[in-house]
This record gives C-alpha cells, sequence and structure tokens, in this order.
C-alpha cells in the first residue's frame, strides 16, 4: 500500500533551547520578565504596531480585543474561525453574518451591506486567509472599513511574516491578534498576541490581559519562532502554490494560501482514504468540510500548514499530487 511519510510541525530546535533557557532562568526580581518584553518587541516588529500584549492564547487575544469593543461585529459567513462566533456570544456582543465568495469577502459586498445598516457595526473580524487557503483583499477592506469608521481586526495566526506584507500588516489593520498554539505559522504550542496603534484599547481590557498573560517560558518561544516565520510561511505558501497548480479542481486556485482544500462528493470516505496514505509522526493533515472554519462545501482539506517545512520538498509534494489525483479524481 502506498504511504508517505510526513513530518508533523513541532517548535523549532531554536524555539526549543529558547524556552529551556527560560525554563532553567526563572524571573524572579521585580518588574516583567525580559522575555515577555522581548516578545512584545518582536510582535511589534513584525506588525509595524506601536502597542503590543502577549496573551497565552489566539482565544484570549479574541476575547480581550471583542471586550474593549462595542459591537455589533461583522463576521464572514465562512472560513473565519469559530472562536469568533463563540466569544461575540460568550460578551453577549451582536452579530452580523457577512455572505462571502467561498470566504472571501468582498469589498463591494460589504460596502452594499453598510449601505444597508442602520447602525455602523463597530468592527470587522476577518483571518489573513480566509478558510486558512485564500488571501483576503485586507488592504482594501482596511481602507473601507477605515471611511467607516469601523476596526479591522485581522487574525494573522496563519500569515505571520507574510514576506509580501500584505498580511499580519499594521499599516492596513487597526488590531492584529494571532495564536501560537499549535500548529500555527509560529509554532509554540501556546500562547497568542494583540497588536495595535490604539492604546485605548489595550486599556480598556487590561483586567483581562493581567488575567490571561502568558508565562515567560512561552514568550521566549514565541520570540524565537517569529524570527523563522517568513522562512516558515514562504515555504509553506509555495508548497500550496504548487498543489493548487497541478491538482485538478481546488478551491481558490490561484490565491495564496497555507491549506488546499478540493471538493469532494463523499468527504468522509475520502478523508478516510487520505489519511490512510498520508501519514505524519503526528496529528493528521486531512479536515472535512462542511465547517465553519474553512468551507460549507462538501470538500476535504489538506493541511499544509501542518506540516514541518523540512518535509515539502518538489518531490513529496509531487507525490501528494499524483496520490491525491488518484484517489480523489
Ligand atoms: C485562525 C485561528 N484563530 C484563532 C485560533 C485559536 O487559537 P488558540 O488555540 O491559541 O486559542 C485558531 C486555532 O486553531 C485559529 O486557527
Amino acid at each position: 500500500m502506498f504511504v508517505l511519510n510526513l513530518l508533523f510541525k513541532k517548535p523549532s530546535k531554536e524555539a526549543e533551547k529558547a524556552m529551556h533557557d527560560a525554563l532553567k532562568h526563572p524571573h524572579v526580581t521585580p518588574g516583567i520578565a525580559p522575555e515577555i518584553l522581548n516578545a512584545q518587541e518582536m510582535v511589534k516588529s513584525i506588525t509595524q504596531h506601536q502597542h503590543a500584549q502577549i496573551v497565552n492564547s489566539g482565544n484570549s487575544a479574541i476575547m480581550a480585543v471583542m471586550n474593549a469593543l462595542d459591537g455589533p461585529f461583522i463576521l464572514p459567513d465562512q472560513g473565519g474561525w469559530i472562536g469568533f462566533k463563540r466569544i461575540a456570544e460568550f460578551l453577549g456582543k451582536e452579530i452580523i453574518t457577512l455572505e462571502t465568495e467561498w470566504g472571501i469577502i468582498s469589498p463591494e459586498k460589504l460596502e452594499l451591506l453598510l449601505d444597508n445598516l442602520v447602525q455602523v457595526p463597530s468592527a470587522l473580524f476577518l483571518t489573513s486567509f480566509a478558510a486558512y487557503t485564500a488571501e483576503q483583499p485586507v488592504r482594501e477592506l482596511f481602507e473601507l472599513c477605515h471611511e467607516n469608521d469601523m476596526i479591522l481586526v485581522e487574525d494573522a495566526s496563519g500569515s505571520v511574516g507574510d514576506p509580501e506584507k500584505r498580511l499580519c500588516n499594521g499599516n492596513h489593520a487597526h488590531i492584529i491578534i494571532g495564536s501560537t498554539g499549535s500548529p500555527k505559522i509560529v509554532n509554540v504550542g501556546n500562547g497568542g498576541f494583540v497588536s495595535t496603534n490604539d492604546k485605548a484599547i489595550l486599556e480598556k481590557s487590561q483586567l483581562l490581559y493581567k488575567m490571561l498573560k502568558a508565562d515567560s517560558v512561552t514568550c521566549a518561544g514565541i520570540q524565537a519562532e517569529m524570527k523563522l516565520a517568513p522562512y516558515n510561511l514562504d515555504k509553506t505558501v509555495n508548497a500550496c502554490n504548487f498543489l493548487k497548480k497541478n491538482l485538478g479542481t481546488v478551491f481558490h486556485k490561484n490565491k495564496r494560501g497555507i491549506t488546499v482544500i478540493l471538493p469532494s462528493e463523499n468527504p468522509r470516505q475520502d478523508s478516510r482514504n487520505l489519511r490512510k496514505h498520508l501519514h505524519t509522526d503526528g496529528k493528521g493533515i486531512i479536515t472535512t468540510c462542511p465547517q465553519y472554519n474553512r468551507l460549507m462545501e462538501k470538500a476535504v482539506c489538506i493541511e499544509i500548514k501542518n506540516l514541518n517545512t523540512d518535509c515539502l520538498t518538489k518531490d513529496t509534494l509531487k507525490q501528494i499530487v499524483e496520490f491525491v489525483d488518484n484517489t480523489l479524481f
């Protein structure tokens, strides 16, 4: 039986070492641990925002941001992050759902929605890559939000260190949040961040930031992993470009992404088949749609973002293409 052995993403050697060192030298003097301050500086240098907070998870970052905003919040109808919905509901904030083109938010549709609303929503929440598979037109959306006095919150868990500087860029997002959990582009296993130029937004959730703060070991890992993010993201995007180009029908064929989504008549059966043959030394790389975090269509996802970039060689990618072509098409 054909089996392709792939490497599941783990924290880098550099992050492991930094985390070990932080563990060996606990911060016992008054003041904030240097690892926490260094991680904040690193986030600011990546997002180009003036202020940053490190928290213990991506969802904590969303919670702290949503708490500081009044609502209503505009959320995409698919291809977002389910935490947007759950946390908004938990905080009692009103949600307005925006119809998308398989997760992609069109500025025209957003404008139309705003024209028809009596109350201007306080924020639009989106992920940099819709369904992790297609880049959002973040800059255009930011300009539209700005004109309408709305805040654009970009969840950049999948796009930290974008070499094209179109995503995770504080010049066209009022607030950037991210998860540094596993498996993410900044892959520490724990943690998250918020950055913005608007200090008042951070101050409004000061109590939450105290409660949700990350430990210095996580922060040491974040700093080390963020240095590697541009390289890891580039490799992952290039691998997905290759797969999208060489596979038959895929969603958002010509868009940048870190996951590849293929339509399927029988997603459960196809997923089972793919899982049997695409092995990793950790968790899996096959997920099934319909689901809010990806697409509300019958489809299977190959989560290239979950793989160690060392195994994304041309040869391996060609084998994935050949195998998937034979299994699904
Ligand atoms: C896009 C996105 N945002 C936020 C989160 C939540 O992050 P965490 O698990 O660190 O709370 C996830 C988790 O998978 C995610 O994929």
